[in-house]
């Protein structure tokens, strides 16, 4: 027998060796955390879906902050649980809301070392549950949607968010919230598209902490048909055309193949949602002794990013950057 010439294998010998021939690289720096706050509660409140998370409080969503930031986590993602909601969802556009009041407080206490983003959209403000306002037969209405998500992105900008980052999936949703935030003197907010994002049965966990599964019908009439990717580099140009400054693909898993594309048809950065329903399937499977949740934590991260993404959102965001720093 021949002995092979070619040994890739001599390249995987030492930790030290993998790491200087990795392609793919995943630091603390990549990673945001998704971060919740409810109103009216005085002390936090566990998420039974999503181990490890809590809704906070304006005082305790500050000491995650501070974590954050400690492991070299500096951008949140912000979803608020108002304590009152009504067919508009109204409190997504009040001053005094509660993802308005945690953006001054937290612009307040760490000034620019955090990347402030609020998730713009209106499910966990109306009482329905939907991503818009409802005409008589169900369906959402998406023009009189954008005039409601224009009025949320400028007051969270007023408020202090860095980044804006619209998550119902209506058409020209960018554009209507680019203009707004220009015209209100916010030229400098960026925008954060949900562009490519899917009617997954992944998000459940989230409608749990968020309380905002739809009380009737689904997301499919706005969210894209998992059957389709060609549909969704047609989103993200749509959205880069009209004054995105990032977009996302969201789940990312069961969606690898269309951030490749992604990043390849684009030159704005790319971010993936690592979903709730892909965090509680690891940690739950680790839980049940399927597997090492570190391990499997970082393989998930890991192949997210060699897929294409320069971001990622995740519920493993804080305890990844922990085991990265002890690697
Ligand atoms: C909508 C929104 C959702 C998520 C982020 N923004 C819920 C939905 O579309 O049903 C889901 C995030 C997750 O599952 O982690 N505001």
């Amino acid at each position: 027998m021949p002995f092979p010439a070619e040994r890739p294998r001599r390249l995987r010998r030492t930790p030290a060796l993998r790491r200087l021939a990795g392609e793919t690289r995943l630091s603390p720096a990549d990673l945001v955390h998704p971060l919740f706050v409810r109103e009216g509660i005085d002390a936090p409140v566990s998420i039974a879906s999503l181990p490890g998370h809590r809704q906070e409080t304006v005082d305790s969503a500050a000491g995650v902050v501070a974590g954050a930031l400690q492991v070299g986590v500096s951008a949140v993602l912000l979803f608020g649980v108002p304590a009152r909601k009504d067919a508009a969802g109204s409190e997504a556009w009040n001053d005094e809301g509660i993802v308005q009041t945690v953006l001054r407080s937290l612009r307040g206490q760490f000034g620019a070392d955090c990347v402030l983003i609020a998730d713009c959209c209106l499910d966990e403000y109306t009482d329905h549950g939907h991503c818009g306002v409802l005409r008589e037969d169900g369906s959402v209405d998406n023009d009189a949607t954008l005039e409601l998500y224009a009025r949320t992105a400028v007051s969270q900008a007023r408020a202090g968010a860095d980044v804006i980052a619209p998550s119902g999936m209506m058409d020209g949703q960018v554009g209507a919230i680019r203009t707004a935030l220009d015209g209100a003197g916010f030229a400098d907010t960026a925008i954060l598209a949900y562009s490519a994002k899917y009617a997954s049965v992944m998000y459940g966990p989230f409608r749990d902490a968020a309380d905002c599964a739809p009380r009737s019908g689904d997301r499919r009439g706005y969210q894209m048909d998992p059957a389709n990717a060609r549909e969704a580099l047609r989103e993200v140009s749509l959205d880069v055309a009209e004054g995105a400054d990032m977009v996302m693909v969201k789940p990312a898993l069961t969606y690898l193949d269309v951030i490749r594309r992604v990043r390849e048809a684009i030159d704005v950065p790319v971010a993936a949602y690592n979903v709730s329903g892909e965090y509680a399937m690891i940690a739950h499977a680790a839980r049940a002794g399927a597997f090492d949740e570190r391990a499997a934590a970082l393989e998930v991260l890991t192949a997210i990013r060699r897929a294409g993404a320069d971001i990622i959102i995740s519920y493993h965001a804080l305890q990844a950057a922990r085991w990265l720093r002890e690697e």
